[in-house]
């Protein structure tokens, strides 16, 4: 199978990229990123010269660029992780979310159609749900919750999923689409809730905790989002939704005291900031559809997931250094020269 894999230099993309082309030598994986701020292609040094693994940059939104690649290699398969993901640049500029999110989909959408893909899949988010109240600890997200979105963020990835239903029912398109959890792990980049607090703690900064500290969200480590991925594109049913998330919930105070507490570090480091305009309060998935359909389970909990992670963060300061620094932007450029001649 030859299978496009959009945005796979960023966190989840990547850890996906190492775990397929490791897992299936006989697929060819084609990176397709923009290499944004948030694309580090020194994320896939491991695998950059593998056989069956090839980077191209490029626009999801650019309609002439899709095209004609999608002309020329002709994919069985389109895992679409290309995105702005970060709920507080969407506060601050919505317009490159909707252009990417929204815009970007429906391309890889237009050109899968054209050239016959045999499976698009979307790769969305718990947060097009919107939020559950604090208090009311018995309700969960399953596939059959109303959209209901709070940020430009969610709402661009809302219609991305409206769209890709929408090209399956009118354009019989074979399309899946997945609603993870928040994420982490190793590659994550350091603007989001715990590779921030992991790289701030161990540097003794302070640390920005929004509001009070008390929202909720319930973490999965990507290596599980990965697996379930690879169910999914290969053993999911065409048309369907699927929650992936493990029942990990935690206040964000809890998971930045559980932080502090692996690194020894003084809780004195916490630091309360102005809450986020919009701010979810709680997240929590129902995962029963993807564990009795396709028998997905997750292999960490919390407690074992935040720990390896910690470990990686202390293990590779090298490669958060040099996000921190900017030094991972000349990455492209130093080692895809001929790329650019
Ligand atoms: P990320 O921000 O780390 O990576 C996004 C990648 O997309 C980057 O490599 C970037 O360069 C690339 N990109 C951005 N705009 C592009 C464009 N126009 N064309 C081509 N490439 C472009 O994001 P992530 O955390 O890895 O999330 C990946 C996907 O998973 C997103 O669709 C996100 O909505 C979804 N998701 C994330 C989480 C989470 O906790 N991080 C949870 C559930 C779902
Ligand atoms: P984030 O990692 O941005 O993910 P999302 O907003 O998609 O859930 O934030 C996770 C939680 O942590 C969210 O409730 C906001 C909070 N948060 C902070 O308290 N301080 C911070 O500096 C950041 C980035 C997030």
């Amino acid at each position: 199978m030859k299978i496009c894999v959009t945005g796979g230099a960023g966190f989840i993309g990547s850890n996906f990229l190492h775990y397929m082309v490791e897992t299936y030598p006989q697929d060819t994986f084609i990176n397709l990123d923009l290499l944004t701020y948030a694309g580090n292609l020194e994320t896939l040094k491991d695998i950059e010269n593998k056989p069956n693994y090839s980077f191209v940059k490029g626009d999801i939104a650019d309609r002439e660029f899709i095209y004609d690649l999608f002309e020329k290699e002709k994919f069985d398969l389109v895992v679409n992780f290309a995105a702005e993901s970060h709920v507080d640049r969407s506060i601050t500029n919505p317009d490159i979310f909707v252009r990417t999110n929204i815009m970007g989909t429906q391309v890889l959408l237009d050109a899968s159609r054209k050239t016959n893909v045999g499976r698009f899949h979307q790769v969305s988010t718990d947060e097009v749900y919107g939020d559950l109240p604090l208090e009311r600890k018995d309700l969960f997200f399953t596939e059959d919750t109303p959209l209901h979105t709070s940020s430009p963020y969610s709402a661009s990835k809302a219609s991305a999923d409206l769209l890709v239903q929408s090209y399956f029912r009118t354009f019989k398109l074979p399309v899946t689409i997945s609603r993870c959890s928040n994420n982490y792990g190793p590659y994550h980049f350091p603007e989001k809730l715990i590779p921030l607090m992991i790289s701030r703690a161990l540097a003794d900064e302070k640390l920005p905790v929004y509001g009070l500290g008390e929202n909720v969200r319930d973490w999965l480590h990507v290596y599980d989002h990965c697996t379930a991925i690879d169910l999914i594109i290969r053993k999911g049913r065409v048309g369907e939704v699927y929650n992936i998330g493990g029942h990990n919930e935690r206040t964000n105070l809890e998971v930045v005291k559980t932080i502090l507490r692996e690194l020894h570090k003084p809780e004195t480091l916490i630091n309360y900031v102005t809450d986020r305009a919009g701010h979810d309060l709680r997240y929590a998935i129902d995962p029963r559809k993807i564990e009795s359909e396709l028998g997905w389970k997750p292999v960490y909990n919390f407690d074992s997931g935040i720990r390896q992670t910690i470990q990686w963060y202390i293990e590779n300061k090298v490669w958060w250094q040099h996000i921190l620094s900017g030094d991972y932007q000349s990455y492209f450029d130093r080692q895809y020269m001929e790329l650019n001649k």
